[in-house]
């Protein structure tokens, strides 16, 4: 095949606000130098066919109904943005492509949202269709649903919004994008556990079920609110915490905690963040990880255990990064201490788990990126 264009779709690490996109609160991801690629052609017809080298072929037409394949098959990511264009945008020619990607797989850092995103502009390519990038954001979120996730909108946006040198500030109600720089000397290191968290399998279901208790909690409290963004502008944190306290049974009384006390620090992170406060910004990295641990339990011990590790050897804050359940760290680290962090994660995680013969783990200092784009 000769390919006619190229689509590079980045996966992304969040800095912080983890799951309450769901929510429509605000969160604080990049855009990484990691990303899925797709070399295409146009088709006259409506068939998709796909190949990569990894994961095989997988072929179909394109409906605004599309039988899915088999849970957990990488196939579905792109029927999902297929669905989705061919019934909105009336997107009717297929194409031929080749994907490759070299983002860590069921790591936290959204290989899949880069497929549907890098698929989705394939086909607004192939089909010559015009669109308005924030407009795709909300697009690509909801196309993703049909994997079964009841996922935010994180992903997908700043997979499309990513700035590079960047934090994007993402708010949702309504969607609103603000890139800030990250202060020079700043550093990301990423981890990966080992532990696999497949969004499409097992951990979609715990992942459901936390989306579940926040709109339980909400339902439960005696205020109403069409929303927590609409909750959180009108009773301040400490009063709802205190309300959680006498209304919410223990579980969706800890899930409440983690989401409002997570939007809270989103907030100071941004202050930190154009302050250029790492010593802060660090601090509520931590705090976010025990509230991620232990309010929210989406952490795994192997991921504390390196969260552990990247503090012992001078991470300025560190914490689970993503959906959880295994998945990655990110550690925010000066400069001068990146090979420092990075050596001792190796030699005391990474060393003693690979004579156990685990294999699979990722440690890397991420560059905040471009967003996904087609050219020429
Ligand atoms: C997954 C979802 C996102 C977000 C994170 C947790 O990556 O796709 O929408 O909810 O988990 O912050």
């Amino acid at each position: 095949m000769t390919a006619e264009f190229e689509v590079i779709a980045p996966g992304r690490v969040n800095l912080i606000g983890e799951h309450i996109d769901y929510n429509l609160l605000p969160v604080l991801p990049i855009a990484i130098d990691r990303a899925i690629r797709i070399r295409a052609r146009a088709r006259e017809d409506a068939r998709v066919v796909l190949a990569s080298p990894v994961f095989g072929a997988r072929e179909f037409e394109l409906a605004p109904e599309i039988p899915p394949y088999p849970a957990g098959d990488w196939g579905n990511y792109a029927k999902a943005a297929g669905q989705a264009l061919a019934a909105r945008r009336q997107v009717t020619r297929g194409f031929e492509g080749e994907v490759t990607g070299d983002i860590p797989i069921a790591a936290g850092l959204s290989s899949s949202s880069a497929l549907v995103v890098a698929c989705g502009l394939a086909l607004l390519r192939a089909n010559q269709a015009e669109f308005d990038r924030l407009a795709l954001m909300d697009e690509m979120a909801d196309a993703e649903r049909y994997v079964g996730t009841r996922g935010g909108g994180m992903d997908q946006a700043i997979c499309l919004a990513g700035v590079e040198d960047h934090a994007v500030l993402i708010e949702f109600a309504p969607l609103r994008l603000l890139p800030i720089p990250i202060p020079r000397g700043w550093r990301f290191v990423v981890a990966g556990s080992l532990v696999k968290a497949e969004k499409s399998a097992a951990t979609r279901e715990a992942y459901n079920q936390r989306v579940e208790d926040c709109r339980d909690a909400l339902r439960r409290l005696p205020v109403r609110a069409t929303g927590y963004p609409d909750l959180l502008a009108r009773v301040p944190g400490a009063e709802l915490l205190r309300m959680a306290e006498e209304h919410l049974a223990d579980r969706p009384r800890r899930r409440f905690r983690h989401v409002v006390t997570e939007a809270a620090r989103v907030w100071e992170a941004r202050d930190a963040l154009v302050s250029g406060d790492a010593a802060r910004f660090g601090r509520l990295l931590a705090e976010s990880h025990r509230s991620l641990r232990d309010d929210y339990q989406v952490s795994h011990p192997e991921v504390d255990r390196l969260v552990d590790l990247a503090m012992e050897s001078g991470a300025w804050g560190a914490r689970v990064t993503g959906a959880g359940f295994g998945g990655s760290i990110i550690a925010a680290v000066p400069a001068d201490n990146v090979n420092r962090v990075i050596g001792d994660l190796e030699e005391r995680f990474y060393g003693p788990r690979r004579i156990k013969g685990l294999e699979g783990g990722f440690l890397l200092a991420a560059r905040a990126s471009h967003g996904a784009r087609v050219w020429p």
